[in-house]
């Protein structure tokens, strides 16, 4: 194993990494397989390259201007539909700036967890490495939720929260959270619903020429999840804006 991997994730990560797709700069792993940044992958890696330094903010002041504490009460029932225990080991794909451990179960101590996140952006890996470096266990790695560097059956909680709509590849991102995901885990993917798709990221300045040919639709997502589940749950948020499907990894 390299001398330069961040020493938290030398016991997640595969035997089998590509040297290739492998470096490390200021803290941060990074693990870019070329095949999976293509097509959406790579025009949303670019968008969100550029929004990082405003994201916290809109989200902060605009959102709150438009909806008050809504989103903040909505991230919080979020993270309410996972199994959180201490000491457990937990995988955030598609962290983004990480703004959902402001909202954990009072009862866990989020000092105990060992954190980590992936995302495809590095700015927006950077903008949680700001915030929470000094704050949590957090080790973050640069790499597309279609190829994670991670070991089979290696975490206990598994989830994604606000990307899997637009991936390039939908299917083997879930087939990749299952693979890292320790059996009995229950996993969550949660995204926006096309109602709020239309309304807002179609309309809002800084993001409506992404968005302008986007379309999703949630039983895509729904069907891509293997019947070998338990526990499948699509759960509606904050007036059906969004969705949060949780279910169960079962034993081999
Ligand atoms: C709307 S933001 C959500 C960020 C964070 N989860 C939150 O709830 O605030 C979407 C995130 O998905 C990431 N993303 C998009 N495509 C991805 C992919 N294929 N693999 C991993 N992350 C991806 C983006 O870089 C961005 O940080």
């Amino acid at each position: 194993m390299q001398d330069f991997i961040p020493k938290p994730l030398i016991p997640f990560l595969r035997k089998d990494l590509n040297p290739n797709y492998i470096s490390e700069e200021r803290g941060i792993l990074k693990y870019l397989n070329p095949d999976f940044l293509q097509g959406d992958n790579d025009k949303y890696m670019k968008f969100y390259n550029r929004l990082a330094p405003f994201y916290d903010f809109g989200e902060r002041w605009i959102g709150w201007l438009k909806y008050g504490n809504s989103v903040a009460e909505m991230r919080r029932k979020m993270m309410q539909l996972l199994e959180w225990k201490d000491n457990a080991s937990v995988l955030y794909v598609s962290i983004g700036t990480g703004k959902d451990f402001k909202y954990m179960p009072q009862n866990i101590n989020i000092k105990t967890l060992s954190l980590v996140g992936i995302d495809i952006s590095e700015a927006m890996l950077r903008r949680a490495q700001k915030v929470w470096k000094d704050k949590l266990n957090l080790s973050l790695v640069n790499c597309p939720a279609e190829d994670l560097p991670f070991d089979d059956n290696s975490f206990d909680i598994v989830f994604h929260v606000g990307g899997i709509n637009f991936f390039s590849d939908k299917q083997r991102a879930i087939d990749e959270m299952l693979r890292v995901a320790k059996p009995n885990t229950l996993l969550m993917i949660a995204d926006e619903t096309q109602d709020f798709i239309r309304d807002q990221y179609q309309k809002n300045v800084f993001s409506k020429e992404a968005y302008k040919d986007a379309h999703f639709d949630l039983t895509e997502i729904q069907n891509s999840i293997p019947n070998s589940v338990t526990d499948r749950q699509t759960h509606f948020l904050w007036d059906n804006r969004f969705y949060a499907i949780t279910f169960r990894k079962t034993a081999d």
